[in-house]
């Protein structure tokens, strides 16, 4: 029987190719190319891109892209005396599985990944919702811990998954009418209209007519029907960015799926909480990269932007000389506004710890995770985007340097 049916819905596929453009099988509608199509002409960006945290933050789990430990032994958290949760492997498939006094009374799929470069979390389908997994995995501390967003000590697997994380996280979620009419929301999303992965039309629009025109026209060497960088507003072009890194506070006035370059965030989220002038003091490190530069006297005596420092094609985490270079290029003793301190200081350490002295990482104040035995807290740190002298930090580095130096000797 099963052969039978094989044979027609392979053909019927490969006719579908075949015939229907590409871009009509983008869930976000016919003016969306799907990124598969710009390799053709933007071939290193594209492939330097899947090295990114941006091309890397959503995904289908599967056993290569889950970080966490599932050998026996370190696949065990503890959440109390009589509760655990363990994590799975099946074959292919992982799942966590709740246990009370060594029972398993519960037991979901990991369906989809979000981050992994500091933490990552797991996502499960419920028929058509999204939940959160309770246990999520930490770099800091190479270790399962309990979820962001579930009570230290429990495991219930019940936190539901809006579209909000997904206009952050991805490139495309599509919310279900809802259909019933209880005061709970039930958040609904549909399966194939899903878009795991920040993609290049995220940042930079729908590009269908771009593709087709230098299809057509491959003599065609500026670009068309694709917004240029280069011509938009300072202000637009830090909008780009605040889409997703302006914080969560605030009600937001429509969905920033439907953002493109060009656009002015306040239309997209309530202006109120995206301002330069909020108090700098009270945001967190944690997503508020905007606000915090525009607080910052760099941002407010030259004309910088996100790309000012950050090339978001490659992947640049950790490599400091690299952004040194970035502050340098404004900051140079011929230039004759180069670090008060350059003179205390050798060049290595200057070149070394830049960053670490104007930008330091600090603890969020939104995620804290609670270790496996709920006493200590792992801090989840953000490099604050606040430029600034913080003497703090300089006392903290020139007295390291001094210990070191002692036992050297
Ligand atoms: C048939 C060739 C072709 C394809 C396919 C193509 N592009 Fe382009 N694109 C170009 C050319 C030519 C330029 C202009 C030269 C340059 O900047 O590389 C360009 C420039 C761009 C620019 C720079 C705009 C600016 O000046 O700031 C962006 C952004 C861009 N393309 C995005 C995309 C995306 C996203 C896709 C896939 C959805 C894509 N392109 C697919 C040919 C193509
Ligand atoms: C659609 C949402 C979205 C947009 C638009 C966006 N980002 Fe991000 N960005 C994220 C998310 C989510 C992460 C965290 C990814 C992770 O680790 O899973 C991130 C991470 C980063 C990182 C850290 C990279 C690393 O290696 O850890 C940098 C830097 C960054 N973004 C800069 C930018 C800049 C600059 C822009 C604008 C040109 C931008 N982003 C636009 C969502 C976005
Ligand atoms: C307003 C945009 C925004 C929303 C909404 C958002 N995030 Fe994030 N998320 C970010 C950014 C930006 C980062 C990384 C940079 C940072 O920490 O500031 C991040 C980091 C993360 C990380 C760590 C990634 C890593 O690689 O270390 C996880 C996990 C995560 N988010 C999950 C979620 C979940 C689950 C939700 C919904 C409950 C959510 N986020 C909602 C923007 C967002
Ligand atoms: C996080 C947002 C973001 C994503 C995702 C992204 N870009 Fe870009 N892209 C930018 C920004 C910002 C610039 C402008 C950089 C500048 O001019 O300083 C840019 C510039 C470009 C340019 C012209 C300049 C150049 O570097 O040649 C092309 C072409 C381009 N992008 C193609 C792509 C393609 C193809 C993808 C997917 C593989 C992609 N971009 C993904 C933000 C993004
Ligand atoms: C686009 C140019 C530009 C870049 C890039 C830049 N800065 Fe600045 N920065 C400035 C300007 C302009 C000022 C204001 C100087 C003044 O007031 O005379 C400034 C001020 C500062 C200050 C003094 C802050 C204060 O509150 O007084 C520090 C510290 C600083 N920058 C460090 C850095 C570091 C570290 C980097 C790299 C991560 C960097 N800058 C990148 C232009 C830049
Ligand atoms: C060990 C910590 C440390 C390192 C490393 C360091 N700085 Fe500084 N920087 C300071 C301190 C502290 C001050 C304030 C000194 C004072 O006011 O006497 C300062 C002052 C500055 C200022 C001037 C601020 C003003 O008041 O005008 C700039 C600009 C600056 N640094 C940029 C840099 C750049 C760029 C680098 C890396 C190439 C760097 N610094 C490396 C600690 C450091
Ligand atoms: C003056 C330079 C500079 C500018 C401008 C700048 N950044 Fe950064 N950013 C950095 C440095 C340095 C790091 C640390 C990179 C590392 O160590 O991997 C960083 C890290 C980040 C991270 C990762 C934070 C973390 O702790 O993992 C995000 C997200 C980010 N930047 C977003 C942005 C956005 C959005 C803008 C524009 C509003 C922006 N940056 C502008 C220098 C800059």
């Amino acid at each position: 029987m099963m052969g039978i049916f094989i044979v027609p819905i392979a053909l019927i596929l490969s006719q579908c190719i075949g015939n229907t453009p590409a871009e009509s099988a983008d869930a976000r509608g016919n003016v969306y190319a799907g990124s598969g199509s710009c390799i053709k002409c933007h071939k290193s960006i594209y492939n330097n891109y899947l090295h990114t945290a941006h091309y890397q933050t959503s995904r289908m789990a599967s056993a290569d892209n889950v970080h966490g430990n599932f050998a026996e032994g370190a696949n065990v958290l503890p959440l109390s005396d009589s509760v655990k949760v363990v994590m799975q492997q099946q074959g292919k498939k992982l799942f966590q599985v709740k246990y009370v006094n060594n029972k398993p009374t519960e037991k979901h799929p990991f369906d989809m990944v979000f981050g992994g470069v500091k933490a990552e979390t797991y996502l499960y389908w419920k028929n058509k919702q999204v939940l959160q997994l309770p246990v999520s995995y930490y770099n800091a501390i190479h270790a399962w811990g309990n979820s962001p967003g579930y009570e230290a000590g429990y495991a219930d697997f019940s936190r539901v998954i809006g579209t909000r994380c997904f206009e952050c996280h991805s490139s495309y979620a599509k919310e279900l009418p809802q259909i019933t009419q209880s005061l709970t929301r039930t958040v609904e999303l549909d399966r194939k209209a899903m878009i795991l992965s920040i993609d290049c039309e995220r940042c930079h629009g729908p590009a269908v007519n771009h593709v087709n025109y230098h299809n057509e026209y491959p003599g065609q060497k500026i670009a068309k029907y694709i917004a240029r960088y280069s011509t938009l507003t300072r202000a637009q072009k830090v909008d780009m960015c605040g889409v997703c890194h302006s914080g969560n506070s605030g009600t937001m006035l429509k969905s920033t799926f439907a953002f493109k370059p060009g656009d002015t965030l306040a239309k997209f989220k309530e202006a109120e909480f995206y301002h330069a002038d909020t108090n700098p003091d009270k945001l967190d490190v944690h997503g508020n990269q905007v606000q915090l530069l525009q607080s910052s006297a760099c941002f407010i005596k030259s004309k910088m932007d996100c790309a000012t420092c950050h090339n978001t094609h490659n992947n640049e985490r950790s490599l400091t000389a690299l952004f040194t270079q970035r502050c340098t290029n404004c900051h140079s003793e011929a230039k004759h506004n180069f670090c008060k301190m350059a003179n205390r200081l050798d060049k290595a350490t200057l070149t070394a710890q830049c960053i670490n002295c104007h930008m330091p990482q600090k603890p969020s104040s939104v995620i804290t995770v609670h270790n496996s035995d709920k006493s200590t807290l792992v801090p989840y740190e953000v490099r604050t985007h606040r430029i600034a002298v913080y003497p703090q930090e300089t006392q903290k580095i020139v007295s390291w340097l001094k210990n070191n130096k002692l036992k050297a000797l």
